[in-house]
């Protein structure tokens, strides 16, 4: 890709968040940033997931997912969640987590939580924008984590 585009792209700002899926027993999650909300009424949120990531197929399959926003003092399991793969550790038997209405986990102590049914999917080049109506959702007095790729990369 061009520099110029590159630079440009990279000078977007993120949050830091643990997206998760879950198939029958087993439930896994991804660390992503590109995660937005996209409607108000009803309150819908999107976020990418690559193609190849383990966490793709239990979000489609599982026709629900729960993002988990991080705390600013979450920043190691921004970095576990997003250099792991769930084809290579369960990654939720590490951290603390609970479940609400759709029964994906999520991230203990995390800023705020919200827990979506799936509603649509959008092929977007090596990503799928899935789209989520937020069924349920939480808060916590914590700060949520800004996304900085020094503490990552
Ligand atoms: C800070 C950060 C942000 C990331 N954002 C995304 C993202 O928005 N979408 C995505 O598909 N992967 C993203 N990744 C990469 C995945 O989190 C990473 O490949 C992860 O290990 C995939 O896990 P899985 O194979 O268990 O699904 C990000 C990684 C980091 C560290």
């Amino acid at each position: 890709m061009a520099r110029n585009i590159e630079n440009a792209l990279n000078s977007f700002t993120y949050g830091v968040y643990v997206v998760s899926g879950r198939r029958g027993e087993r439930a896994n999650g991804l660390t992503c940033a590109w995660v937005t909300r996209v409607s108000m009424e009803p309150a819908l949120v999107a976020v990418a997931v690559g193609k190849p990531r383990y966490t793709h197929d239990f979000i489609k399959e599982g026709g629900a997912f729960a993002v988990s926003v991080l705390s600013e003092n979450q920043v190691e399991i921004g970095r576990y969640f997003g250099t792991v793969s769930g084809k290579d550790e369960d990654k939720f038997a590490k951290y603390s987590h609970f479940t609400k209405t759709t029964g994906v986990p999520i991230i203990a102590d995390c800023a705020a939580w919200v827990d979506c049914k799936l509603i649509h999917s959008y092929d977007a080049g090596d990503h799928t924008i899935f789209v989520g109506e937020v069924v349920d959702a939480g808060t916590s007095d914590a700060a949520p984590l800004v996304f900085r790729p020094g503490d990552y990369f």
